[in-house]
């Protein structure tokens, strides 16, 4: 367990006075619920991006807006000077994950405290949202406001700052598809990755896809005497249980047939090269509490959380989970699945050969019902663009050490449609550390991590314009 201690004078007196209001405003965005999973916090959302378009505003943006949609509303806003010059949009979200379970949190999720870690001993910021990631939003937003005051804004900035990515962006697709003009840009910037370490920066060259699932078995027509009827009736958990460990193979595979069909392989150079990125196995296990790790055969551990698709129950009910006992068959047993999905894997395909494959398991008396969530396609970029190579220098300049190109495990599904729809890759800046505890109890995001964000996001305007100028 680690354990906490509450900082105030130590690490605050190295901050400027900048920075100290920098660190209020954020604190104040984390004060609000903004968890777009929930109706019961719509206003909340709403009230986020409110106080995203102020802090826009605030910083000089010519032209904010927000933007309703049929769900939770888009925040824009842009400085436009100059349409011969490059224009940079900046994407990110405002909304966040539920915090559940809260008894887990050391301190509220929505009363943000700085505390120090071991890994943070100058200190970070506590409560959901901290780095997933309205952290990494409001450093776009002050890097904007140094560039403002500093007279260094060189390109044509546009910000995109949505309330659904947590709940697979279904409104901002439809925007986009609609509003291609208006988001006309060169390059897409965003921070809702992570990077390797504080020590050595890196740059997310992919994303992987999703397909999530929702699967309910159905037996008898009431929950029924587990005594009077047990043995006699097909109990939907136990065959739910069943079915699940019919999804994997004893070498931790998929079974789904066609899964792996049309998976991009990667090139034995191509496997070297990521494996010279810094990692420590037992750091890994003691950083989660496991005394081993588990996964597909064949594959290292970075290449199982990343380049390899994947599928995980992601929750489980049915029957009696009450005080005490209760002895009962209940008529039905649910699962929430997902699957992980790389390069080439078509989501909506994998749905269906997922419907078929557990459909085909169940066995006779009781009735399978497979619905579709949500899902998204997987992202790379390549690394020898301009984009790219600006970020490449930025790091370089703020940490002294170059940043290493790796593949992220995490999906955000908007990063590929902005490639279909408005033919441009995204720049994956991401500034957080698998560490952060994202989507977890006790999220938190470094001092140290926002600040160099807040360091590094300008250089990369800097270099990403002189290096668009040297090739126009
Ligand atoms: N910021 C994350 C995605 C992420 C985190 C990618 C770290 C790479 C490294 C994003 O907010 C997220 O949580 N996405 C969801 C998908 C969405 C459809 C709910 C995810 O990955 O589960
Ligand atoms: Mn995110
Ligand atoms: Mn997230």
């Amino acid at each position: 367990m680690v354990r906490f201690v509450t900082i105030e004078s130590s690490c605050m007196k190295s901050l400027s006075i900048d920075q100290k209001r920098y660190l209020e405003e954020w604190m104040e965005f984390l004060k609000i619920p903004s968890v777009s999973a929930d109706p019961a916090f719509k206003q909340e959302v709403a009230k986020a991006a409110g106080w995203v378009k102020q802090a826009l505003d605030h910083v000089g943006c010519t032209t904010t807006e927000i933007i309703p949609t049929p769900g939770h509303p888009i925040v824009y806003g842009e400085q436009l000077i100059d349409p011969k010059l490059p224009t940079v949009l900046v994407y990110g979200h405002y909304d966040v994950q539920p915090p559940d379970p809260l008894e887990l949190w050391e301190s509220p999720p929505f009363e943000p405290v700085i505390k120090s870690t071991s890994l943070h001993p100058e200190g970070a910021v506590f409560a959901r949202g901290a780095c997933d990631d309205k952290g990494q939003v409001f450093m776009h937003i002050k890097a904007f406001e140094v560039m403002k005051k500093e007279g260094l804004i060189g390109c044509n900035i546009k910000f995109m700052i949505e309330g659904e990515e947590e709940v697979g962006s279904d409104h901002l697709e439809e925007f986009v598809k609609n509003n291609k003009s208006k988001l006309a840009c060169d390059v897409i910037l965003i921070s809702d990755t992570g990077m390797i370490s504080k020590e050595q920066p890196s740059i997310s060259t992919g994303l992987r896809g999703l397909s999530y699932m929702e699967v309910t078995v159905t037996g008898p027509n009431r929950d029924l005497h587990s005594g009077l009827y047990g043995g006699a009736v097909a109990n939907p958990i136990n065959v739910l249980c069943e079915m699940i460990a019919k999804l994997h193979d004893d070498q931790k595979r998929v079974c789904i047939p066609g899964f792996y069909d049309t998976v991009e392989e990667l090139s034995k150079t191509e496997r070297e090269e990521m494996a010279k990125a810094p990692f420590e196995i037992s750091e890994f296990k003691s950083s989660i509490g496991i005394n081993d790790v588990s996964g597909e055969a064949g594959y290292s551990n970075e290449e199982r959380r990343t380049i390899r698709p994947t599928l995980d129950v992601n929750g489980i009910w049915g029957g009696y989970i009450g005080e005490g006992a209760k002895t009962v068959i209940p008529s039905k047993a649910h699962a929430k699945i997902s699957m992980r999905l790389v390069p080439n894997q078509d989501w909506n395909e994998i749905s269906t050969l997922f419907s078929t494959y557990f459909q085909s398991l169940a066995p006779a008396g009781v009735r399978v019902e497979v619905a579709t969530h949500h899902g998204g396609y997987a992202y790379v970029t390549p690394t020898d663009n301009l984009a790219y190579k600006a970020a490449h220098q930025a790091y370089l300049d703020t940490f002294g050490v170059a940043p290493l190109p790796s593949r992220g495990g995490g999906s955000i599904p908007i990063v590929p449609m902005f490639e279909n729809e408005l033919g441009v890759k995204s720049i994956l800046m991401g500034f957080g550390l698998d560490t952060d505890a994202i989507h977890s109890p006790n999220e938190h995001f470094g001092l140290f991590n926002f600040f160099k964000g807040i360091e590094t996001i300008p250089k990369f305007y800097e270099h990403y314009l002189r290096l668009w100028k040297e090739t126009n």
